[in-house]
């Protein structure tokens, strides 16, 4: 299918010398990787997303979290990326100032070729321990995938013996500081911010595309359905992000 883009878009795009690309799980939706705000389907439909995704949850169910989180990274490792992913990786190398920001835990702009892919949330593929010192374990990869709804009890860190936590970043957390001040700075320094596949629900990563918008960016938001981002966005272009990014990235200087 090809994508249409209003003459002003296309403009920003050819002139852009510094673009951020700000994701959300909607990036990875036609990778098959479920976004969170669609319900929980099959065994796990009787679970909230958003009340899994907690410290309170682990403390109290860590076989039930830990299942949850081993089951989505087993997920992910089939997945492959999409058409989307593999036109923000193809963004780079047209306009080497593009800074990728990712609100998702996968690792699919890595595979897809992106350079550094700054996650916001933390990853799938980073477990740390839970003692005092919260430093990175290692954990089996592949792991064991528990299937859907499986419990799995978390492995003991091979230092302290604590329980090993998924490296996500839970409600009621902070985001790594490195990766906002990254995230901020790109925002607040770009031409051009594409917000893909994000329901900008979640603070304070929602804050990006405004920053951009206030910082003078010209704001594109690809998602097929309205989102309180609308209001931010220069341009709304509703489709997914495999049909429209390769269209967007063809409108970038070489
Ligand atoms: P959501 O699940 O909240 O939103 C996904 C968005 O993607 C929605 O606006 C959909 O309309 C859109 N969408 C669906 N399919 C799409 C496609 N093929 N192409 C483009 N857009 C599509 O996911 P996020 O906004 O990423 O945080 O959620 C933000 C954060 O909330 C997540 O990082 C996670 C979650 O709870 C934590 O776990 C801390």
């Amino acid at each position: 299918m090809r994508t249409e883009l209003p003459p002003a878009v296309a403009t920003a795009l050819a002139e852009a010398r510094r673009i951020v690309v700000f994701t959300g799980a909607g990036m990875s939706a036609e990778s098959g990787v479920p976004t969170f705000r669609d319900d929980l389907t099959g065994l796990w439909a009787r679970f909230d997303a958003e009340q899994l995704a907690t410290p309170e949850a682990f403390q109290a169910d860590p076989d039930l979290v830990w299942g949850w989180y081993e089951w989505r990274r087993a997920r992910v490792r089939r997945a492959a990326p999409n058409a989307g992913h593999l036109a923000v990786a193809e963004l780079e190398t047209r306009v080497p100032g593009t800074v990728v920001i990712t609100q998702n835990v996968d690792d699919l702009h890595e595979r897809a070729g992106s350079r550094a892919p700054v996650h916001l949330h933390g990853s799938l593929f980073a477990p740390r321990c839970t003692g005092a010192a919260a430093h990175p374990a290692d954990v089996p990869d592949p792991g064991a995938d528990p299937g859907e709804g499986g419990r799995l009890t978390p492995p003991g860190c091979a230092q302290c013996g604590a329980p090993v936590r998924p490296g996500v970043v839970w409600f009621g957390e902070a985001l790594p500081r490195a990766a906002l001040t990254t995230a901020i700075d790109a925002a607040s320094d770009c031409d051009v911010l594409l917000t893909v596949g994000t329901s900008g629900m979640v603070y304070p990563a929602a804050e990006i595309p405004r920053i951009a918008m206030l910082t003078g960016a010209t704001v594109i938001q690809v998602n097929p359905d309205p989102t309180p981002l609308d209001a931010v966005c220069a341009a709304n272009l509703r489709g997914t992000a495999a049909q429209v990014l390769p269209a967007l990235v063809a409108a970038a200087q070489r």
